[in-house]
């Protein structure tokens, strides 16, 4: 049965979508079955993985609000892993679904019939804690935290182990926190290694051990709409994605 992992911080722009996008290719180069679910109404993660937003059957949009099976909503990628992509139309969710019952579980809930069919779920939530992230948070396993090692990621920090701690008491008692990434890291800034020594006295070894360094092939692989592994495999960026999705691996192995 597939682990689902949220890729979530509610801070913008700190490398989501682009550990999803890169972490789903690698871990899809490892053998492994991967669905990408975009739960952003911004649809980065379904752009970047080549996928048309907007010229789809159905959309997380659908499947949130069960008007279609989750099979319609599932598109095969170049890059050997599936997405399911969102658009604009996903804000909509959010006020459709405030006065329905059971509106945390709608991403569990259409989840339970894909399970078996992959290795890995990968879901790239928006930058907030609204009801799309919630849901995204009770359909998980486990969340993998992306952050830029600077000055106030810490105190976001703190919010969003207070939000995962919330989501277990309330509905998901199984949540737990996968690794913190650091994303877009200059070693040569020296708040970053800072931050970055804060971290993992907090974190201790959730701290992943690969540090995904600031590479512009990362930046530009959207545009072309595929991972950096199909766009410049030799690149710092491609190999780090590679290595994370390498200790990934490794940690399963240990559980
Ligand atoms: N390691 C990196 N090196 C260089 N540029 C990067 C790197 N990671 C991400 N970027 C760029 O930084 C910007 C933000 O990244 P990304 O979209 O992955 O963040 P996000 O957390 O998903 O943002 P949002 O909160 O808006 O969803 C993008 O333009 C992306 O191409
Ligand atoms: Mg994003």
């Amino acid at each position: 049965m597939a682990k689902v992992f949220s890729i979530t911080n509610q801070k913008g722009g700190v490398g989501k979508t682009t550990t999803a996008i890169n972490m789903a290719a690698s871990l899809a180069r490892m053998d492994q079955k991967i669905l990408l679910v975009d739960l952003d109404p911004q649809g980065n993660a379904s752009v970047g993985s080549g996928v048309d937003r907007d010229g789809q059957k159905a959309t997380v949009y659908e499947v949130l609000m069960h008007s279609s099976p989750i099979a319609d909503a599932i598109v095969r990628t170049e890059s050997a892993f599936d997405v399911i992509a969102s658009n604009r139309e996903l804000s909509g969710a959010l006020i459709e679904l405030v006065s329905e019952e059971h509106r945390e579980f709608r991403m569990r809930e259409a989840l339970q019939s894909i399970r078996d069919e992959y290795d890995f779920i990968l879901i790239d939530c928006p930058p907030s804690l609204d009801l799309l992230t919630v849901n995204a948070l009770v359909a998980s396993d486990a969340v993998v935290i992306p952050m830029q090692c600077e000055y106030f990621a810490l105190e976001g920090l703190t919010e969003l182990v207070n939000t995962v701690r919330k989501i277990r008491l309330a509905f998901n008692p199984d949540l737990s926190i996968e690794g913190l990434l650091r994303t877009m890291f200059d070693r040569r800034n020296s708040l970053s290694n800072e931050v970055s020594t804060q971290l993992k006295k907090h974190f201790g070894d959730k701290v992943y051990q690969t540090i995904i360094p600031r590479n512009i092939r990362l930046a530009e692989a959207p545009s072309y709409g595929t991972p950096v592994l199909n766009y410049d495999k030799r690149s710092k960026g491609a190999m780090a994605y590679l290595a994370l999705a390498g200790e990934i691996m490794g940690r399963e192995a240990i559980q």
